[in-house]
């Protein structure tokens, strides 16, 4: 299913394409959805090319193919193929989704899993899926499935001599099998391959701003700015802020690996109930370690000796957060974990219900002289926590319900908006009043309005014009409380 934005950049570039008879630039896309960074166009367009909805040639304005729905059709994912050593032929019994248009008139088809790599340099790849029609012939040079004296199964091109056949990998690793044409039983020849998503092989390469390129502005104190966090972090003067709570994208929308399974629906993490299905939200492993490094390496650069940061997560995001604190050398303080109590059930009642999400608190002075306020921690009360009773100390389990009152949600709603009780407790405990806080990803503001709540100046960044504003209007309407 398409997000409204997502629907609304779809709908815009057909119907620009069909009157000029070209694509749409990125920039015409995000004026038409009243979008100020060209970047979220991107992010929409990336969204739709991932859903097959169009397609984008790299660094080619203007590049975008609009594929027409296509009709889809189920065919038997009949097990797997080895593109190595051949193996016992496996039978599985489900199935997968693919365009009719690739199936010919007629015929029977099935797909195989592809094991092993003696087909890469035909471009058939360890987790790929072959299309195959069902046949017992085929012509040299097409790749075929076969079975060897009727036991062993496997994938390569096939080749017709004067007295044998043969069968040739594609890896020059090995070597072509030749036979007398009674041992071999062809099953199918290959009509298609379903690429896997490209897998992560190196780490991205990891460059740190250096604190002489930073061209430094104002603080923009007390505003949410529209714009990239990383953009903007890079603008931000170093050892200026006191606390930055972090909300980053936690890649709940991650798609499919198939590319085409992803056109039928969403399985994985829940069903799609569980995911946030927004474009922000969707990246490869090796992108959101790029993009959490870097974010991270400039809030390092940014934060006092005296201050501190917290990042929200869950377990899709939060090992590769851990792992860049650690190799940034922020050192951890704690890890909260958040106990939503009221957590929704789980709707495929395939997994334990997830109740918690993880909040990581660290510093990077040398001398741990981060702030923390540990009589107020103490102290808190709140009747709602179950878990901190009145006078003692603060544990590292926060049971704090998943509500927002109605005024948190009245300018309008974000998919994963936080609850102001759990922003204000971060902001208690970790900073004092007059004190700078940054929350790098506003969404819509809560981290920000907490803040403007206790008493403490603010920063926001937000790359979505829509959040940007409802969190300004959030901010307009809120007034400074004595306590929290
Ligand atoms: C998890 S949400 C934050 C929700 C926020 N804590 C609240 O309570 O409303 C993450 C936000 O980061 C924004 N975002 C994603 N990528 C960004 C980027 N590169 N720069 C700035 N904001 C970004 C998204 O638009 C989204 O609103």
């Amino acid at each position: 299913m398409l997000t409204k934005r997502q629907k609304q950049a779809l709908d815009f570039i057909k119907s620009y394409t069909q009157k000029k008879g070209f694509a749409p630039s990125l920039e015409e896309i995000g004026r038409h959805l009243g979008l100020s960074a060209v970047s979220t166009a991107h992010h929409h367009v990336r969204a739709l090319e991932d859903l097959g909805y169009l397609r984008k040639e790299d660094n080619q304005p203007r590049a975008i193919d609009v594929y027409q729905k296509e009709q889809m059709v189920r065919i038997p994912l009949s097990g797997t193929i080895a593109a190595g050593n051949p193996i016992e032929a496996i039978e599985e019994k489900e199935s997968i989704t693919v365009p009719r248009s690739i199936l010919s008139r007629g015929g029977d088809f099935f797909a195989l899993k592809v094991t092993g790599d003696s087909m890469v340099e035909e471009n058939i790849d360890d987790g790929d899926v072959v299309i195959l029609r069902r046949q017992n012939f085929a012509e040299t040079g097409q790749k075929v499935v076969a079975l060897i004296d009727n036991s062993e199964a496997t994938l390569k091109k096939f080749s017709k001599g004067r007295n044998n056949v043969t069968l040739i990998p594609g890896n020059s690793k090995y070597e072509p099998i030749t036979l007398e044409p009674d041992r071999l039983n062809i099953q199918g020849i290959v009509i298609d391959v379903i690429k896997t998503e490209t897998r992560i092989e190196t780490l991205p390469k990891i460059t740190f701003t250096q604190e002489l390129e930073v061209q430094s502005r104002p603080l923009p104190i007390d505003q949410v700015v529209c714009g990239d966090a990383i953009e903007n972090l890079k603008k931000t003067p170093s050892k200026s802020v006191d606390l930055i709570i972090a909300d980053p994208p936690y890649n709940l929308s991650k798609g499919n690996k198939l590319q085409w399974s992803a056109v039928s629906g969403y399985k994985g993490f829940g069903g799609k109930w569980n995911k946030v299905m927004e474009a922000w939200d969707n990246q490869s492993l090796s992108e959101l370690f790029e993009f959490s490094f870097a974010w991270l390496s400039e809030c390092k650069r940014i934060l006092k000796e005296t201050g501190s940061i917290w990042v929200f997560g869950t377990y899709h995001n939060i090992g590769v957060i851990n792992t860049i604190f650690q190799l940034l050398e922020i050192e951890i303080i704690n890890e909260v974990i958040w106990y939503k109590r009221n957590a929704f059930p789980n709707l495929s009642g395939r997994r334990l219900t997830a109740s918690h999400e993880n909040l990581l608190w660290g510093h990077v002075g040398k001398k741990r002289s981060y702030y923390f306020d540990y009589k107020t921690a103490k102290a808190f009360f709140s009747p709602n926590d179950l878990l901190k009773p009145e006078g003692k100390q603060m544990r590292t389990v926060w049971d704090i319900p998943n509500n927002k009152e109605s005024n948190e949600t009245k300018f309008g709603k974000h998919p994963t908006q936080k609850p102001l009780s759990v922003c204000k407790r971060i902001i208690s405990v970790a900073s004092k009043e007059g004190d700078i806080i940054l929350a790098p990803f506003t969404g819509a503001g809560s981290e920000c309005v907490a803040a403007k709540m206790l008493n403490r100046h603010y920063i926001g960044i937000e790359l979505e014009k829509e959040y940007v504003d409802i969190a300004k209007k959030r901010l307009e309407n809120c007034k400074v409380q004595t306590s929290f």
